[in-house]
């Protein structure tokens, strides 16, 4: 079968590649793809939002299965479009992907579901937050704990705003509501306790039904070493993560996992997709911080290289509902680390259109993949064309040969203004 990968991302790059080696699959195209993309399969130019594009062409070239990566066109409603067009596409419909495109409906979800989560006060306009806010001065012990505030919508994940008190609270309230600097994404705000303890990513595939969990993984959210610096898309990440005990994978599937898919099929809505719950592992217990409706970027890279099995099967049964007839996953048992290079100036602004040397050398390693995440291709060579650019991703026998392998490939690779951090996986080993 032809399969239909959309996006441009380093998740669409490892989705293409495994994809590929399924003995099912004749051919994978990605729309618009990156350089990488172009390398391993075929891109075609349709930007990930030209919905009416995409049902065009996967019409025209007879695809099979079409896997959307990015979020912004589920919440635009891609998967219903490509369902009433009567193809097959792996992806929530928009008003299930409401989970990751309104916080206020996923807070709303959990609390049908009774799935554990931060505490949370709602601000649709000045006023209520001003109320809510007068309250809080009154509080000594109150006004001194730190609080969360997040834009209600899509924010391209720079809508949370962690606050050490509610005087800075305040501050990033009126930012959202009044100076409205995440625009619509901020005409609703939510502001929520502050969770401590270490976080873990658990993905699952859903087909409305049928729950599979996917091997545990843990993200770098932070630009600098040490967890320090802005907020990042993600500057890497490890399978498994070894805080993810059996036991705990179990709490996690019966009180998150199991009650999410049932209310969401309740509210009328059923989840099929990836259901991608970001956790704070609290001393309570885990807590949901967010749930996103897609795999993880850059989580995605090395929970896909250690899987076995046939993914396209898989997600063509999930997008039919069939999840319940596929085997148990196989995966290999060896960890797997990927090191993202991002570009001078990521996560603020940042020059593109350096050419990038040593690919070649970096993925001719053995237990290496080079994904590319922020890359295009100009007169000829691979430059950069974003603030991620390449997911450095190695297996090893353990966490600490894999890190190896990645940071050996990461040596090989150059361009102007190239960096990354140089800890990543290092609090695998802490457990
Ligand atoms: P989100 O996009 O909601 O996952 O938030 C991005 C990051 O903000 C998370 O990965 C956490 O590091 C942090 N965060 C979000 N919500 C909370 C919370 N309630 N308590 C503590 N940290 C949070
Ligand atoms: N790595 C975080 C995300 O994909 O949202």
């Amino acid at each position: 079968m032809k399969v239909l990968v959309v996006g441009q991302g380093g998740r669409e790059h490892v989705l293409a590649w495994k994809l590929a080696q399924s003995p099912s699959v004749s051919e994978v195209i990605c729309a618009p793809g990156n350089a990488g993309t172009a390398k391993d399969c075929r891109n075609v130019d349709i930007a990930a939002d030209d919905i009416e594009r995409l049902i065009e062409f996967a019409k025209k070239e007879n695809i099979e299965l079409t896997v959307i990566g990015p979020e912004v066109p589920l919440v635009a409603g891609v998967a219903d479009a490509f369902e009433k067009a009567g193809l097959n596409v792996f992806g929530p419909s928009a008003k299930a992907a409401q989970l990751e495109g309104s916080k206020i409906f996923s807070k709303k979800i959990m609390k049908i579901a009774k799935v554990p989560t931060a505490e949370y006060w709602v601000f649709r306009d000045t006023a209520s937050a001003s109320n809510y806010f007068e309250g809080v001065e009154e509080d000594e012990n109150f006004r001194d704990q730190p609080v969360v505030v997040k834009a209600d919508g899509l924010a391209a994940g720079k809508g949370v705003i962690v606050c050490k008190n509610h005087a800075e609270a305040k501050e990033a309230v009126h930012r959202i509501l009044v100076e409205q600097e995440f625009g619509e994404a901020g005409s609703q705000v939510v502001l929520e306790e502050f969770l401590e303890g270490e976080e873990a990513s658990i993905l699952a595939l859903v087909d409305g039904n049928t729950i599979v969990a996917l091997e545990t993984s843990q993200d770098h959210k932070a630009a600098h070493d040490g967890d320090k610096g802005p907020n990042t898309g993600g500057m890497g990440a490890y399978s498994p993560a070894p805080i993810v005990t059996p036991e705990l994978m179990d709490e996690i599937i019966e009180k998150i996992l199991i009650p999410t898919v049932h209310a969401m099929k309740h509210e009328g809505c059923p989840f099929r997709g990836v259901l991608y719950a970001g956790l704070m592992l609290s001393a309570r217990g885990p807590k949901v911080l967010e749930f996103n409706v897609r795999f993880g970027d850059p989580e995605a890279q090395p929970v896909l290289m250690r899987l076995k099995s046939d993914l396209a099967q898989i997600l063509l049964a999930a997008s039919k509902g069939k999840l319940h007839e596929v085997d148990d996953l196989e995966w290999d048992p060896r960890p797997a680390v990927c090191v993202v290079m991002a570009s001078d100036g990521y996560p603020g602004s940042y020059e593109k259109g350096f050419p990038i040397r040593g690919l070649d050398d970096a993925d001719a390693l053995e237990n290496v993949k080079v994904f590319h995440a922020g890359t295009t291709i100009k007169d000829g060579e691979v430059v950069n064309a974003g603030g991620r650019v390449l997911g450095v991703t190695a297996i090893g026998d353990d966490i600490t040969a894999a890190k190896l392998s990645a940071y050996q490939a990461v040596k090989k690779i150059r361009w102007d203004g190239a960096w990354c951090r140089t800890d990543i996986s290092d609090k695998a080993r802490e457990h």
